[in-house]
């Protein structure tokens, strides 16, 4: 049974009533973030019950040392994980002596908001203690968009049932730790802790990387709404420090505490002025005050919405869950700083380190590019144009030389950082991706300029990587990819995985292919490449060759490509004839019956199809959906959104809906039994996908735009918007039309169920 708590709601995910059960999964789905910083929605005061405590500073990582069984040649010496970062959040509580404890004292009418449109975290709850005194509790929280070292908590008490004392001890701690650390170590140095009036700031360093961070607080207080002034008291341990303000409240009387707290971090300013830096901030963000900043909050998210909003009318929970989707992709990355990336579980949890992996060129890019200004896609390139020398670096380790490039599964930095030897060595078909993510920029953005500034370098690399990675077979008198793993990770050390040798191709095509328009109409920027990678003819006839004899696996019987070399030797027997009791496979089956069994964790030939859609007609794609889909289990939430998009394309439409379902809810629903870890981020870039390319049908090839919108039968209507060239459309698809708004300037053209459409200005077009 999936879990089933959260209320249905277009703007809000809420929690009503308490659910100690599910604290933790609260904690991911409630997370905040402003694509500089993020936590988990863990409460102000102290819980002795089950709980995950996160908060993580983009970009503050640490190489946690690695730890396997046994050590393979080639493995990287390290895991960079995204820090757990000091907590400056916390609030105790403590009433006439009591602590106030969600898990020690009675709760009544506990009402938890997530509200989306506005970026607002709000909690309201009766607490009845063992003295049996009741308060009433409202606590609000953002992090602020547009200070984003900054965030802001309102916490007010209203005494019910007595009159009394109430003690607020507002916190900053640094003795945090993660709990996925390897070998159990503190990744923190504590340089200096500094008090001022109603201020409180912690230094400290990351051991090893030497990131500096200040995290810091700064408090008031108000009854009924009047600011009073309190006393306090100070207390320091070496890793945090803590004000206590105590004073009697009246039956009725509501006491608040504003805390204002955040971070300044070495890679935005010198490390000896952080603390200053950070005193700046606070100072601003108090003078502003709580309720001006949750304005301009609220404003902040409007303008992000504007665009990036689908509305769905007739089902709440699709409502809710799509909006759910875009708001935490933009908690997590807004696109200003291309040092940062969209690590799968974004702000929310440890797992997967918070580190970049293939999933945000293979399926991010396409949301952030149609959902805001191209530069902010350009950005995502640039990080990785920005680590490409590590790239080559990383190919050097493994044997590749002359500038080829291999890309890592999982980076930080540009180091490749993953350590299982089948996706760090074999996994390799990430490097096409990157080159997939330039093709889709520049066709989408029609910014050609990117190729020739910086594009062309990276896909040199790339290609020289594929070129001495295939190996001649005699016996097949064509080129082959041998021991590689493809985006179905239930297969490894497999020759021919017929996705990784398409996109092989397909790269040092494309790269040759810009290498001519370059030659052709960009001679200074041909030139200086030229010569920066040393490209030589006999590359370029080296390339060549590799790709006009690439290997393909492919059964005549079946009449479908193979999704590697004896693919056919298995028993191909569909997932829906496993007993439910054996699934998910990865929990239940030892890894080698993983790995004889026909069982595809995601898309795999899919994806290839998926991706060059364009180069199959629709029976081909219906023949290989048919074939693959049965025996794929979904196991990597990258997998349903995928299928969505193909099954709308042929037709299926339950099964559109079905995947669909179960990508947008993924985490709200918690399909996979895991939300506590956190939320599954990059996926939720394919449940935007799923609308716009699947119900739809936007198209993006040959610099042609085209939509073929349909709609599920559950459905009324359903809208989104895209930024597309600079000009805005709407989409809107209804059971008895479908209606195109270009909201800006430029007229843009579109092909809608293959008909050419000029959409001016203003001008509202209707097709029956
Ligand atoms: C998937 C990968 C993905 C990673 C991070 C894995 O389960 O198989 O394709 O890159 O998760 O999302």
């Amino acid at each position: 049974m999936n879990q089933d708590y959260i209320i249905p709601n277009e703007w809000s995910i809420i929690e009503d009533g308490f659910h100690k059960d599910h604290v933790t999964a609260s904690e991911s789905i409630f997370s905040i973030g402003n694509g500089a910083m993020g936590q988990r929605a863990n409460f102000e005061e102290n819980y002795s019950g089950d709980t995950f405590q996160g908060s993580y500073i983009g970009g503050i990582y640490y190489p946690d040392k690695t730890r396997v069984g046994w050590w393979k040649n080639g493995y990287p010496e390290y895991f960079a994980k995204v820090l757990n970062a000091p907590n400056w959040i916390g609030i105790n509580v403590n009433i006439n002596g009591i602590s106030l404890d969600l898990n020690t004292c009675k709760v009544y009418e506990f009402e938890r908001e997530l509200n989306m449109k506005e970026g607002v975290l709000t909690r309201s709850f009766i607490a009845e203690l063992s003295n049996g005194n009741q308060l009433k509790i409202f606590a609000t929280r953002f992090l602020s968009l547009d200070f984003n070292e900054a965030g802001a908590i309102k916490y007010s008490i209203t005494p019910i049932n007595f009159s009394g004392e109430i003690e607020f001890i507002p916190y900053i701690d640094a003795g945090i730790v993660n709990e996925d650390s390897n070998y159990d170590e503190y990744f923190w140095d504590i340089l200096q802790i500094e008090e001022q009036k109603n201020e409180a700031y912690i230094l400290s360093k990351t051991y090893k990387t030497e990131f500096h961070v200040c995290t810091g607080m700064k408090v008031g207080f108000a009854l009924n709404d009047y600011e009073i002034i309190l006393d306090k008291e100070t207390e320091k341990t070496e890793k945090s420090i803590a004000f206590k303000y105590k004073t009697n409240v009246k039956q009725g009387d509501t006491l608040s505490i504003y805390k204002y707290g955040g971070y300044t971090q070495s890679m935005n300013h010198p490390k000896e002025n952080l603390i200053f830096a950070l005193e700046k901030v606070l100072q601003k963000v108090a003078i502003i005050g709580f309720d001006n900043l949750l304005q301009k909050q609220k404003e902040a998210w409007a303008k992000i919405w504007e665009t990036a909003d689908i509305t769905i009318e007739g089902d709440v929970k699709a409502q809710q869950a799509i909006r759910f989707n875009i708001f935490q992709l933009n908690q997590t990355y807004l696109g200003e700083d291309s040092r940062l990336n969209i690590g799968p579980k974004g702000f929310t949890g440890e797992k997967y380190g918070g580190s970049t992996y293939w999933d945000t060129e293979a399926y991010c890019i396409p949301f952030y590019m149609s959902t805001k200004d191209k530069h902010v896609a350009k950005n995502l390139l640039l990080y990785r144009y920005n680590q490409l020398d590590k790239a080559i670096e990383n190919a050097g380790k493994l044997g590749f030389n002359s500038g080829a490039a291999l890309y890592p599964m999982v980076t930080m930095n540009g180091e490749e950082c993953h350590n299982e030897w089948e996706i760090t060595f074999e996994e390799i078909h990430r490097n096409g991706s990157m080159i997939y993510a330039i093709y889709n920029y520049v066709n989408y953005t029609g910014d050609y300029s990117y190729i020739p500034e910086f594009g062309m370098e990276v896909m040199i690399a790339v290609a020289r990587f594929w070129q001495q990675r295939a190996t001649f077979s005699k016996a097949k008198d064509k080129f082959v990819i041998l021991g590689v793993t493809g985006p179905n990770e239930y297969e490894n050390n497999i020759n021919n995985n017929w996705y990784t040798n398409y996109l092989a191709k397909w790269c040092i095509d494309y790269a040759l292919e810009n290498l001519q328009v370059l030659k052709a109409d960009y001679k200074a920027d041909y030139q200086r490449i030229i010569e920066k990678t040393k490209f030589s003819k006999n590359n370029f006839d080296a390339m060549k060759n590799v790709a006009d004899n690439m290997y393909f696996p492919f059964s005549e019987k079946e009449d479908v490509f193979l999704q590697q070399d004896g693919f056919l030797d298995k028993e191909l027997i569909p997932v829906d004839q496993l007993e439910k009791s054996e699934r998910p496979i990865n929990q239940k089956w030892s890894w080698d019956r993983i790995l004889r069994s026909p069982y595809i964790k995601q898309a795999d030939v899919l994806q290839g199809i998926y991706f060059f859609e364009n180069e199959f007609d629709t029976k081909t794609i219906k023949k290989h959906f048919d074939f693959y889909e049965p025996l794929t289990v979904h196991e990597s939430s990258l997998s349903p959104c995928v299928h969505s998009i193909i099954a709308s394309k042929i037709g299926m439409n339950n099964k559109a809906y079905e995947m669909y379902l179960r990508t947008s809810r993924l985490d709200l629903d918690d399909y996979n039994h895991e939300v506590h870890e956190g939320l599954h981020i990059t996926s939720m870039a394919g449940t935007w996908l799923s609308i716009v390319q699947g119900f739809g049908g936007m198209r993006n090839f040959d610099n042609v735009l085209s939509f073929n919108p349909q709609i599920p039968k559950e459905w009324k209507s359903y809208s989104f918007k895209i930024d597309y060239r600079g000009s805005t459309l709407k989409v809107y698809k209804s059971h008895s039309e479908c209606k195109f708004t270009n909201e800006s300037e430029l007229p843009v053209p579109v092909f809608v169920n293959g008909e050419e459409k000029i959409i001016s200005k203003d001008e509202l077009v209707i097709i029956s």
